[in-house]
């Protein structure tokens, strides 16, 4: 599939199409590392498009993994604190080492962590596959690291399987405790309640304080990946993702 470049431009960042004309005409794309000044000029998804520094990768869709940093939102735009956007924005795509690309004009994060919360985060422009996964009768499995303010034993792993009135209608689903040390464990659960993780030690006396996603729908968060790092998923977790 073939596209004029200034068509290319516009669908894959934020710019209008009048703006990404006049940014190709005043001499600030190149492709394939040459500078192009004719928008009408074709260019398709094997070609290295940039625009003042920042590549442009032109794809149906866009995939990311980030290990979402503690003190960030999980929003796309917020007024006052940082975004997991701004954490794209600003970082490099750990596969490959380059520069942050025009992000996708609809990247969102995959659901939600709270701020305090780090790890794994999905996200992508893909509306279809994102509603899919998301979907609460899914059922899809969210691994969390936990630590704990006290002692975690057999009977807290007992009543977790069994499902915790957190003071909504229904209990908890079942969820699967590994205890890892006395104040730590991995805990997977597979609903998106609010703040479910920290209501559910709540309800057996315990507080969270520490949170970290660890895997989620069957993708682990790549452990080489330190905290507010992000890099594109490769084709196999793509395919994967689509064919859940
Ligand atoms: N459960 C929580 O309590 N917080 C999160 O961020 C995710 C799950």
């Amino acid at each position: 599939m073939s596209v004029r470049l200034d068509k290319y431009i516009s669908d894959f960042t934020d710019m209008t199409r009048s703006q990404a004309k006049k940014a190709v005409r005043d001499g600030k794309v190149s492709v394939n590392g040459e500078v192009v000044t004719k928008g009408d000029e074709k260019v398709s998804f094997s070609d290295s498009v940039f625009l003042g520094g920042l590549e442009i990768r032109g794809a149906d869709y866009q995939y990311m993994m980030m290990n979402k940093p503690s003190g960030v939102v999980s929003a796309t735009v917020d007024g006052e604190h940082k975004t997991v956007l701004d954490c794209v924005r600003s970082g490099v795509d750990q596969s490959s080492g380059s520069p942050p690309p025009y992000v996708a004009k609809d990247l969102f994060p995959m659901g939600r962590l709270d701020k305090d919360t780090e790890g794994l985060l999905i996200l992508t422009d893909d509306g279809p596959l994102a509603h899919r996964i998301l979907s609460p009768g899914r059922h899809v499995p969210k691994k969390y690291y936990v630590e704990l303010d006290a002692a975690v034993d057999e009977k807290d792993m007992e009543k977790m399987r069994s499902g915790i009135d957190i003071g909504e209608k229904r209990l908890t689903k079942p969820a699967k405790m590994e205890i890892l040390t006395e104040h730590s464990c991995y805990l997977t659960i597979s609903e998106g309640r609010f703040h479910q993780v920290k209501r559910m030690f709540g309800c057996l006396g315990k507080r969270v304080v520490a949170l970290k996603r660890v895997e989620m729908a069957g993708l682990e968060l790549d452990p080489s990946l330190a905290a507010g790092e992000w890099r594109f998923l490769t084709e196999e977790e793509i395919a994967y993702l689509k064919g859940i």
